[in-house]
């Protein structure tokens, strides 16, 4: 009885390891985010899997955090003010399709194409 006690414990510990190394939370596959402009619906999963964008490259503090915890908040990071969302969404996002756009890559919506992010209703003011 001991014995098998033991066993189930080293098999659950052994379990509990391999979990922890596969449980990096990825996050919602999309994320619609409100804009008077129109509502953005953001592929989040397709840029980290099949664009291939580093998690860091967005949560340049850290996976897991919503950027409008800083961003719209005023809040400072090692004396620098974190600026509205809009400014820091269209350099992230509009930045890098346009640099791909510009190196004649495959890219996402740029500045001649708002519609393309804000395809969905206006947010009311
Ligand atoms: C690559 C995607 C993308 C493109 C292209 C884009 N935007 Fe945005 N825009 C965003 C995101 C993301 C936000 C942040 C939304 C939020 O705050 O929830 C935003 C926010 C905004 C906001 C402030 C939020 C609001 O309530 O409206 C305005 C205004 C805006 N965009 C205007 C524009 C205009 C004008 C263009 C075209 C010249 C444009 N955007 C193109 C992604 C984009
Ligand atoms: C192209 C930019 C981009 C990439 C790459 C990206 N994310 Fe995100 N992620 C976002 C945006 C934008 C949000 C929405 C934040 C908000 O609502 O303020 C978000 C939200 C999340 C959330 C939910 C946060 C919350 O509290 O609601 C998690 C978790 C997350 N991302 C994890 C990851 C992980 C892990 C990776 C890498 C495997 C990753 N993301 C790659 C842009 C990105
Ligand atoms: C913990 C707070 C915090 C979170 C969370 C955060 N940011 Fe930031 N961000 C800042 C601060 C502070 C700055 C200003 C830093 C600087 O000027 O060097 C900044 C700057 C930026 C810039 C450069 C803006 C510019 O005009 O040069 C971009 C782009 C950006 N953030 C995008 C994002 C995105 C996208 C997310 C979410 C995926 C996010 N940030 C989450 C605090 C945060
Ligand atoms: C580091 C580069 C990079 C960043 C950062 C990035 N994107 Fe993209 N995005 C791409 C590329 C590349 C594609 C085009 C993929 C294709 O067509 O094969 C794309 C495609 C898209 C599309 C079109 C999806 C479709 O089904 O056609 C939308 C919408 C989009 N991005 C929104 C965003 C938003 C919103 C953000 C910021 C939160 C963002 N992107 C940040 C590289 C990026």
């Amino acid at each position: 009885m001991k014995k098998l006690i033991v066993s189930m414990l080293v098999v659950t510990l052994v379990g509990l390891g391999a979990f922890s190394v596969v449980a990096q939370d990825k996050g919602p596959e999309v994320i619609k985010l409100p804009a008077k402009m129109g509502e953005v619906t953001f592929p989040h999963s397709m840029h980290q899997d099949k664009i291939g964008v580093d998690c860091a490259v967005c949560h340049h503090q850290g996976a897991g955090t919503k950027c409008t915890s800083c961003h719209g908040q005023n809040t400072v990071v090692d004396g620098k003010t974190a600026p509205k969302f809009m400014k820091a969404a269209h350099k992230n996002c509009r930045g890098c399709h346009e640099e791909l756009a510009k190196a004649g890559k495959p890219a996402g919506p740029t500045k001649k194409n708002c519609k393309g992010c804000h395809s969905g209703p206006k947010k009311k003011k």
